[in-house]
């Protein structure tokens, strides 16, 4: 490909300099490495603008037609790995266009009349990003799909529910795989929602200040796929909050993703022995032939530091430009990239880990039922059958729980002497709300953790799934 004009200046703008770009300029300079991943984008952007350009009359028909050949040769290129990028060239849009040009001539460099790189660029990411949200969107659907397959089948297996990782109160796997079906549903509105805020089109804003050309983009717009134009030009190059709203919905998805990731590590641990991953979900180690390691959920959790890097880097690389588009705005893509590759890792190893994952409903049984988990209970209880206000009830039950700790039992393991002892209205009825059985059937107050009502929930879930 010909690029450097006969002084070695751009060809694209050449005109002006008397001399082409030093290595390091042309080195800092250059974003192909990166953003010929928009190659896809940028082909459609600009049939969508010549289209236009030539039903308004800014181009002739023949030259559109010549325009929307070259251009689905160039695709063809790109997609069997023909094609040469250059690096003096820039980036994917001046790579193309040059292409373009070489291919068929003058009508290649009329595709460039009432639009820039400032434009293109914005409208270019919009459609990559909006891509990336609908894909990502997809998967975490896909994850509240298994997640709520696994609690319909564990609605009343018995685990352990802990506050600052100490035993608290019985839960049900259910109960606990659904509260990550709630969160990842917020992730995917969060997406949702940024997509909408998206979806509104740059192309035509120019360089900064739209065009004399009598274009109409509206046709481009809806050719595109976005609701509307956006309305300011000015606007249209210089920001890029589409792309840190997608960062910070991305950074949620993966922090929530992250937490679960932490629980299957912990879940795993031979300590715990809640939860067994499936040879193909965890490695082995090169030196302790025992090992088993959770790296999927490791790695899961470990992604999470770049996801969120990336939005911080985006904020903090736009945060001090005046408007409009400055070149600091090229640096905006490879976080999102890596973000958006990243989430989508995670999402598709979390989804296979809850898929294939084994709980142990005896040892989460055993587990669920120490740590005097079902104190609470008995300070239910005490109130419901003996009147207690909850404060004294609440000392009462420690009192107890002291007590049981001293003799090495558990709550049900103190006789109703003992029990006696420290509140003779007490009854041999008491025993019958300190299993974690009888703990999680009574939580059946809206959203608590009772069988029935996480069956409920997964029904409920199935139709807003459907
Ligand atoms: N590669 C550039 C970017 O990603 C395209 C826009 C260049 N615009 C300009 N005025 N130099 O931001």
């Amino acid at each position: 490909m010909s690029i450097p004009n006969e002084t070695g200046a751009n060809q694209q703008w050449g005109g002006r300099f008397a001399e082409g770009p030093s290595a390091i300029m042309q080195a800092i300079n250059a974003s192909i490495g990166f953003d010929a991943k928009m190659w896809r984008q940028d082909i459609r952007g600009s049939l969508a603008h010549a289209a236009m350009l030539a039903h308004v009359g800014i181009i002739s028909a023949e030259d559109e037609a010549a325009i929307r050949q070259g251009l689905a040769e160039i695709a063809r290129e790109i997609e069997s790995g023909r094609f040469e990028w250059s690096e003096a060239l820039e980036d994917v849009h001046m790579n193309i266009e040059a292409r373009l040009t070489e291919r068929i001539g003058e009508a290649g460099k009329r595709l460039h009349t009432a639009r820039s790189r400032n434009d293109q660029v914005a409208t270019d990411f919009r459609l990559w990003v909006r891509d990336a949200m609908d894909g990502l969107a997809a998967q975490q659907m896909d994850l509240i799909r298994v997640l709520v397959r696994r609690a319909e089948e564990h609605a009343a297996t018995i685990m352990p529910g802990y506050t600052h990782l100490q035993p608290a109160q019985p839960t049900t796997f259910g109960h606990h795989l659904l509260a990550y079906a709630e969160m990842l549903w917020r992730d995917r509105g969060r997406m949702l929602d940024a997509r909408a805020r998206l979806n509104e089109c740059p192309l035509g804003a120019a360089a900064m200040c739209g065009t004399g050309f009598p274009i109409d983009r509206h046709m481009t717009a809806r050719a595109l796929g976005f609701d509307r134009p956006t309305a300011n030009s000015l606007d249209s190059v210089g920001s890029r909050d589409f792309a840190m709203e997608f960062l910070a919905a991305c950074a949620i998805c993966a922090t929530h993703l992250s937490r679960l990731a932490e629980e299957i590590v912990i879940w795993t641990n031979p300590a715990f022995g809640f939860v067994k991953l499936p040879d193909n979900l965890t490695t082995g180690s090169s030196i302790m032939p025992q090992k088993r390691n959770p790296d999927a959920a490791e790695l899961v959790r470990g992604k999470t530091g770049r996801i969120t890097g990336a939005l911080v880097g985006l904020l903090t690389v736009v945060k001090g430009l005046a408007m409009t588009y400055a070149k600091d705005l090229q640096e905006d893509k490879e976080g999102v990239f890596d973000a958006a590759e990243s989430l989508t890792l995670c999402l598709a190893a979390t989804a296979a880990m809850v898929r294939d994952m084994t709980p142990d409903a005896a040892r989460m049984r055993a587990a669920a039922g120490a740590g005097f988990s079902t104190a609470t209970d008995l300070a239910d209880w005490l109130v419901r059958e003996l009147r207690l206000p909850f404060r004294d009830a609440h000392h009462v039950t420690g009192r107890l729980v002291a007590r049981a700790e001293s003799l090495g039992v558990d709550l049900a393991g103190l006789s109703l002497a003992e029990m006696q002892a420290v509140e003779p209205r007490i009854t041999a009825a008491v025993f019958e709300v300190l299993t974690p059985e009888a703990s999680v059937a009574s939580r059946r107050s809206h959203g608590g953790t009772a069988p029935e009502n996480v069956r409920a929930a997964c029904a409920a879930w199935k139709e807003r799934l459907a």
